[in-house]
C-alpha cells in the first residue's frame, strides 16, 4: 500500500469535509438508499456496467428524491419557527405529495398550490395529500404560470394574519437550501462506490426543477466523486436550467458563505427526450418503464426516472457514453406518478395467456 498516496488523499478529504458543514436539518429519509448493481439490464449493452441509485427508497410514503432535500427545507422552517409550509406543483406533483406527509410527520401544517382543476376522484398524489391532511387550493394554469411567487406570498401573509407563520417552499424545492440534500447524497455516493470499489464515469439524473441535478454537481466537487454529473431533462429545456441551476449554485454560494468556484462548475444537460412535453410518456418510454420492471424488478415512472431511463439507454446504443466503465442512473423515485397513468398500459394480449 502506498501510505503517503493514502494520507495525502485523507488528508485531503478532511480538507473537504471541514469545508461542507451543513445547515439545519431534520431526520425524514431513510439512508443510505442502496446502489445496486443492473446485472441484465448491463449485459447486452455490451460496455458499462448500469448501477443505480435507489433514491425510490428513501422511505415508503415519502420515497424519492424530494425527501432527501426536504429534510434541509424544513430544517430551515423550523429553525425560523415556522409552523406552515406552503408549497405548489401540479396536481400529481411528488414534491407536494412528499412536502403534504413530511409535514404530517413534523406536526405542520401544509398548504399546497397545484396547477390545474380538481380531479373527480383524488388518486395517487392528490389523493396522498388530501390522506396527509394539506389544505389544498388548485390555481388555473396561466396564472399559476404568471403568478405563481406572488400568490405563495400572498398565501403566507394570509397566514400571518391568522397568526401562524409559514415558509414557502418553492417547486420542487429546488431553490439554494433544498439543493443540501443532493450535497448529502455524494457523500454517501462515495462511500457506496468506495465499498463496490469503482469510481463512477456518469452519475446520471432526470431534471425537472433543478434541485437534484445543482445538489449533485456541488457534492460532486466538494466529495471529489472524479464523476462527470449529468442529466436529463423532463420539462423545459437545456437552457433553461444551465440558467437556473447557476443562479441556485451562485445563492448558494452566497447565503452559506462557501469559497468554492461555482461558476467553474460544469451544468451538462442532454436533450431530446421530452417528447410531446412535461408528464406526457410516449410508447417508448413505457416499453422502457415495463422492460425494466421486468428485467430487474425496478419500477420507473413516466414524467420522470422512465424518461430519463430511457435516454440514458438511447445515448448509450448512440455512443455517447463510449469508454464508460460504470454509469449511475439515479432513481428518483416518482411510483405514485406511475399509477396516476395506469391506463396508458395495454395487457390485453397478456390476460388470454
Ligand atoms: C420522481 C421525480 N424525479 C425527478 C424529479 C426531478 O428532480 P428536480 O426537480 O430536482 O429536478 C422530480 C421532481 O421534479 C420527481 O418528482
Amino acid at each position: 500500500m502506498n501510505w503517503s498516496a493514502l494520507s495525502h488523499r485523507q488528508s485531503r478529504t478532511q480538507q473537504t469535509l471541514m469545508a461542507v458543514s451543513y445547515p439545519a436539518r431534520v431526520k425524514l429519509a431513510q439512508l443510505p438508499t442502496p446502489l445496486q448493481l443492473l446485472e441484465r439490464l448491463s449485459a447486452p449493452l455490451g460496455g458499462p456496467r448500469l448501477w443505480i441509485k435507489r433514491d425510490d427508497l428513501t422511505g415508503s410514503a415519502l420515497g424519492g428524491n424530494k425527501v432527501r432535500k426536504l429534510e434541509f427545507s424544513i430544517g430551515e422552517a423550523l429553525a425560523q419557527g415556522c409552523d406552515t409550509l406552503i408549497t405548489c406543483g401540479g396536481v400529481q406533483s411528488n414534491h407536494c405529495r412528499a412536502t403534504a406527509i413530511a409535514g404530517a410527520r413534523m406536526g405542520l401544517r401544509v398548504h399546497l398550490c397545484l396547477r390545474g382543476q380538481p380531479e373527480e376522484m383524488p388518486q395517487a398524489n392528490l389523493f396522498l395529500d388530501y390522506l396527509a391532511g394539506a389544505k389544498v387550493s388548485y390555481v388555473e394554469p396561466k396564472t399559476y404560470n404568471a403568478q405563481r411567487a406572488e400568490l405563495l406570498v400572498e398565501l403566507q401573509q394570509r397566514y400571518a394574519q391568522s397568526g401562524h407563520k409559514a415558509f414557502v417552499i418553492p417547486a420542487g424545492a429546488s431553490d439554494e437550501i433544498g439543493l443540501w440534500g443532493y450535497i448529502v447524497a455524494c457523500e454517501e455516493l462515495k462511500a457506496d462506490c468506495a465499498r463496490a470499489g469503482f469510481t463512477p464515469d456518469y452519475v446520471l439524473c432526470p431534471v425537472g426543477s433543478g434541485g437534484t441535478l445543482a445538489g449533485l454537481i456541488l457534492g460532486s466537487a466538494l466529495y471529489e466523486l472524479g464523476t462527470t454529473v449529468t442529466s436529463i431533462n423532463v420539462d423545459e429545456d437545456a437552457e433553461y436550467f444551465v440558467t437556473k441551476i447557476h443562479a441556485d449554485l451562485r445563492k448558494w454560494k452566497e447565503r452559506y458563505g462557501q469559497t468554492l468556484d461555482v461558476d467553474a462548475l460544469p451544468i451538462n444537460v442532454i436533450e431530446g427526450y421530452l417528447g410531446s412535453g412535461y408528464g406526457k410518456a410516449g410508447p417508448e418510454v413505457l416499453w422502457t418503464i415495463r422492460r425494466v420492471a421486468r428485467t430487474e424488478g425496478i419500477i420507473l415512472d413516466p414524467v420522470y426516472t422512465g424518461k430519463a431511463f430511457h435516454g440514458l439507454l438511447s445515448e448509450i446504443e448512440r455512443g455517447r457514453f463510449k469508454g464508460a466503465r460504470n454509469i449511475i442512473f439515479l432513481h428518483t423515485g416518482g411510483v405514485f406518478g406511475l399509477l396516476a397513468q395506469q391506463s396508458e398500459f395495454h395487457f390485453e394480449t397478456e390476460h388470454g395467456q
